[in-house]
């Protein structure tokens, strides 16, 4: 049986002048977790926001707040995060030397630990890690920027990784360059849960996102019947 599919708008894509009604608008249009893509400059050759951006949306919606750390090292601000009222806050397996800590570190706090692959990154990273996880998310763009081409490769890695989760409650999350065309390639690949954020935060307001949300939906979703 599969997994529910779950879309995951990305606030990156807000308009950050509204990130407030931004946030309001796709929880009232049917998104299932709002996925905050934090960068240092570092670790990706973008800065977006900190905590303060978690500490920001919060109030404004009961979704699940999927947070996407994008730094290096990661260790010194989960804590950070999570008082800021992360669900669930995920790590690179690349941002340094102590992935088992961090994950053990997370789940300490009280909340949900994911760790993301980036492209050019083995699954073979997770094989001593798998317990610890509540989400896997595999990248399917280069980290920093959103609105660029979806990587194809990427599908052989999701369908590798989905076979390695096996029966464990982990979800399966496929981030970049997801739209009702390139979701259901993800869908038939063993991914649940998809973020997207220029595909979504296009169009005006609830109705628009709505309708780019419901389409990527359907997408995966028929693509998982098949
Ligand atoms: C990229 C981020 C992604 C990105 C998705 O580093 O992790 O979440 O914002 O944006 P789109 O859907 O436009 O590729
Ligand atoms: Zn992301």
């Amino acid at each position: 049986m599969p997994r529910p599919v779950l879309i995951a708008p990305s606030i990156l894509a807000a308009d950050f002048s509204r990130l407030g009604e931004e946030v309001r608008a796709i929880d009232e249009a049917g998104c299932d977790w709002v996925h905050v893509d934090v960068m240092d400059g570092h670790f990706v050759p973008n800065i977006s926001f900190g905590a303060i951006a978690v500490e920001a949306v919060r109030p404004v919606t009961k979704k699940v707040l999927d947070v996407h750390l994008m730094i290096a090292p990661c260790d010194p601000y989960l804590e950070q995060f999570a008082k800021a009222g992360a669900d669930i806050i995920t790590v690179h397996a690349e941002a340094g030397p102590h992935l088992d800590r961090s994950l053990q570190a997370i789940r300490d706090l009280g909340k949900k630990a994911g760790v993301s692959l980036n492209p050019g990154t083995p699954e073979s990273v997770l094989d001593y890690v798998l317990d610890r996880l509540d989400l896997i998310l595999v990248m399917s763009v280069n980290p920093g920027f959103g609105g660029q081409a979806f990587i194809p490769a990427v599908a052989d890695k999701v369908r590798r990784i989905k076979a390695m989760i096996g029966d464990r409650n982990i979800d399966l999350e496929v981030d970049g360059g997801m739209t009702p065309q390139t979701a259901p390639l993800m869908a038939a690949a063993g991914a649940n849960v998809f973020v997207a954020g220029s595909a979504v935060y296009t169009g005006e307001g609830v109705a628009g996102y709505r309708s780019n949300i419901t389409a990527i939906r359907d997408a995966a979703e028929a693509a998982q019947k098949d």
